[in-house]
């Protein structure tokens, strides 16, 4: 039997570029940079599967296309935001992605951004590097207690639900999550979770709220100006979900006059780019993009791909299939 022609988008661990080159005619991006969008529209009229990752973004321009040679893209992550879902379906092309296995890595890179801004380790760190650590003394980057708070989750997802098991049971935090169908109150009952109704209502009432909901057009600047409003002076804001979710320039106004205490981002609006304004501001942590970033989820995330792969060639019914 002819094997399939896949094309890996970008470098991935070598464990799963070896298992996917045992049963497809694999092409590899040894160089890792990303396919400009007339290297991916190319790469739709050559290869029965494409393996994009949430560096490609896939809009109109890549799907402008006569007949597509691609049947599946299989996106190496579980979000897709990057991927223009209508135009893709349009073009009978199945997309999958790799759910569950990031979760909890997810979740402990939200649990660290939340703990760097609260204990102000960014600053320390950074202090401590550049030479100018003077010694200990009582009022020195003093940050703020985190056990006992009351922590807002936006999406109550897979990740969303790993970020309130450890902040509850590990921080002991009070729950509230906001998300857009009704949750289960066995899964709420899980970390003593309230439900919120709305966003607006949520935010008033947290120490510290995590982003863990979908990018995309309906998300975009979820979190605005009069939203970053609504949140006390004390408070603290992480983004580990997209970049889009969050309005860069009012968040740096924000920051800058102090309406809310710290932010720790992982991800960011057009990404590596990240938006001048936020540059300056010490009560931020930034990190590039890191949530899945463990050698387990990102073996796991492969091979979860292969998995789809071969059941989309085999005739079964992809288990990760989002359209
Ligand atoms: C994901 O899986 O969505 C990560 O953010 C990487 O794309």
């Amino acid at each position: 039997m002819v094997k399939p022609k896949v094309l890996v988008t970008r470098r991935w661990p070598a464990a799963v570029e070896a298992r996917l080159s045992e049963s497809f005619d694999t092409v590899l991006n040894t160089s890792d940079t990303p396919l400009t969008p007339e290297e991916f529209r190319t790469a739709l009229q050559n290869y029965d599967a494409v393996l994009p990752t949430v560096t490609d973004r896939i809009g109109n321009l890549a799907l402008e296309l006569e007949r597509p040679q691609t049947k599946i893209l299989a996106n190496y992550g579980v979000g897709y935001s990057h991927i223009d879902m209508a135009g893709v379906t349009r073009h009978g092309i199945t997309v999958t992605n790799t759910p569950d296995v990031l979760s909890e890595c997810t979740a402990d890179l939200a649990m660290t951004l939340l703990l760097m801004v609260a204990r102000r380790a960014g600053e320390g760190e950074r202090e401590v590097r550049e030479g100018r650590w003077t010694g200990w003394r009582p009022t020195h980057l003093v940050g703020t207690k985190v056990s006992g708070k009351t922590l807002g989750i936006i999406g109550y997802g897979r990740i969303g639900q790993q970020m309130a098991k450890r902040a509850h049971h590990g921080f002991g935090m009070k729950i509230l999550v906001q998300n857009r169908s009704r949750v289960a109150p066995e899964i709420l009952a899980q970390c003593n979770a309230t439900q919120v109704d709305n966003i607006d209502a949520l935010l008033p009432q947290c120490d510290f709220v995590s982003l863990h909901c979908p990018g995309g057009a309906q998300n975009r600047h979820l979190i605005n100006a009069s939203r970053l409003n609504l949140m006390k002076p004390d408070a603290f804001l992480i983004n580990t979900a997209r970049g889009e979710v969050i309005d860069e320039l009012a968040l740096s106004q924000a920051l800058w006059f102090e309406t809310i205490a710290g932010v720790g981002l992982d991800v960011f609006d057009g990404e590596p780019n990240i938006n001048p304004a936020l540059m300056n501001c010490d009560n931020l942590v930034m990190l590039p993009h890191l949530g899945s970033a463990t050698r387990e989820s990102r073996e796991a995330m492969g091979f979860r791909v292969v998995d789809n792969l071969c059941d989309f060639f085999q005739g079964r019914e992809p288990r990760d299939r989002v359209n």
